[in-house]
């Protein structure tokens, strides 16, 4: 725990409050905090760029009068502000602004997962280092207190592992093909609805969901990773006939983010996964966003709900400003920088789409069991046309790298019609039941 030599924030007096950032979240934050007048909390500044579109919106209305509006971050960094709410987004210039805040004792809130995500453990220290406050409880699924109840519920357990659904554009997209609809039919209906960006890659490759799987190992594990280390596959390449697959396996498809820890060794994933259906997990649907946090002396602990857009952000975020102004304490997690890897020991589940001949699963087999993979099951469903024919393979439990080495040789047989798809399966034991 930091020594304080100054109060984070003073006491008595109002709190003075800035916003960075009057858009979705920010513009959302105001309104929250003129609806609920809380007592000792005043917002007296606002940046933004090009500020008369800002004051002229409709959001606007929500603004006291006696607010000041600025395109200049420095006369906020500047002033005798105790809390900056960082919302623009971004790392840059955004990170630079948040250290001039915390190096001049401003306590910062922010819900921007990729600066935490690739900065928070150094920022992290700076605010320990000047006796202020850097939360970020909104950062990962919105509005559902998945972070806060971890530090505050969960601090006193060790947790090893955590899974979850942190994308709600991936699992409104896996949910819905779920029901047969295919994937560049419900990506379409996705970015009409507003759930996907036009270019959707952050989302379906995995990249936002890795941002909040590192702020999630390194608020839960205390590990502190490389975003960019930990392993991703996109979800473009499940096909509609892998849900019917999955559903002979008793399972469904979704986006899984999932780190267990391992010694000094961390594993770390986001992919599209087999899920058990008796999981939670499998019961999420449309954006709901869930996490299970698996800990040594408290077992498996479930958070859920739909957490994104501008109100339930901002109620996340002036829940932390709430917090910050009611002077809770810095705690400095022990936090280590840990090496990371994609592999995971599991049953994998393996789609071929081939020009049917003899000596197909032979050669698949024989390929699996040079590397000493045993396959537990082969799976063809009827009425596919012979010349392009999907059937799966499933495997007994190996690790993810050594079943890849084998599909390199399998991907290169005559018959492969595409590139096999190669999903690991989450078993009941593996998160929350
Ligand atoms: N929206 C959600 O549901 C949600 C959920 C969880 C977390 N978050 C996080 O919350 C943060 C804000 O998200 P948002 O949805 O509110 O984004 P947004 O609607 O794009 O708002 C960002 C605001 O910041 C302004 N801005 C951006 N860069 C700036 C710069 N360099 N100088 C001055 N002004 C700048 C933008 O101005 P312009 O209007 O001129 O672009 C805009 O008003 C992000 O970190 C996001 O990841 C959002």
């Amino acid at each position: 725990m930091a020594t304080k030599k100054k109060q984070a924030v003073k006491k008595d007096a109002a709190v003075k409050v800035a916003l960075l950032g009057f858009g979705t979240v920010g513009s959302s934050v105001a309104r929250v905090l003129a609806k609920q007048r809380f007592q000792g909390i005043e917002l007296t500044q606002i940046f933004n760029r090009n500020v008369a579109r800002k004051r002229a919106s409709d959001a606007a209305k929500w603004v006291p009068g006696s607010v000041k509006w600025t395109e200049n971050v420095d006369e906020i960094l500047r002033s005798d502000v105790d809390v900056v709410i960082e919302l623009t987004g971004g790392l840059n210039p955004t990170e630079s602004w948040i250290r001039k805040a915390l190096a001049s004792g401003k306590s910062v809130v922010t819900a921007n997962k990729q600066l935490i995500a690739y900065r928070g453990a150094s920022l992290q220290r700076l605010a320990t280092e000047h006796h202020v406050h850097l939360v970020h409880g909104a950062a990962v699924a919105g509005g559902v207190p998945v972070i806060p109840g971890i530090l505050q519920g969960l601090g006193g357990d060790r947790v090893t592992r955590l899974s979850g659904i942190v994308n709600g554009t991936c699992n409104y997209i896996l949910s819905r093909m779920e029901s047969g609809a295919d994937y560049a039919t419900v990506l379409a209906d996705a970015q009409q609805l507003g759930y996907a960006e036009a270019d959707p890659s952050a989302d379906v490759d995995g990249y936002d969901a890795r941002a909040k799987l590192c702020i999630l190992s390194r608020i839960a594990m205390h590990a502190e990773l490389d975003p960019d280390a930990v392993a991703t596959q996109t979800i473009s390449t499940v096909e509609a006939v892998d849900f019917s697959y999955a559903k002979e396996l008793n399972s469904t498809i979704r986006q899984i983010s999932r780190a267990q820890v391992e010694g000094s060794l961390v594993h770390a994933r986001v992919a599209p996964m087999l899920v058990p259906l008796a999981s939670p997990l499998a019961w999420s649907h449309g954006t709901l966003n869930m996490v299970v946090a698996s800990g040594e002396f408290g077992g498996d602990v479930v958070f859920s709900g739909h957490g994104a857009g501008g109100e339930p952000t901002a109620v996340a975020v002036v829940s932390d400003l709430l917090a910050v102004a009611q002077g809770c304490k810095t705690v400095e997690l022990p936090v280590r920088k840990r090496q990371v890897t994609g592999d995971f020991m599991a049953p994998h589940y393996l789609r071929f789409v081939v020009d049917d001949r003899p000596g197909i699963v032979s050669g698949i087999s024989g390929a699996l069991a040079k590397v000493s993979v045993n396959i537990d099951s082969l799976l063809q469903r009827r009425g596919y046309p012979k010349h392009r024919l999907p059937f799966v393979v499933t495997t007994e439990a190996c690790l993810t790298s050594t079943v890849e080495k084998a599909l390199v040789s399998i991907a290169k047989m005559d018959c492969m019609l595409e590139r096999p798809l190669c999903l690991q399966m989450l078993e009941t034991e593996d998160k929350g039941e």
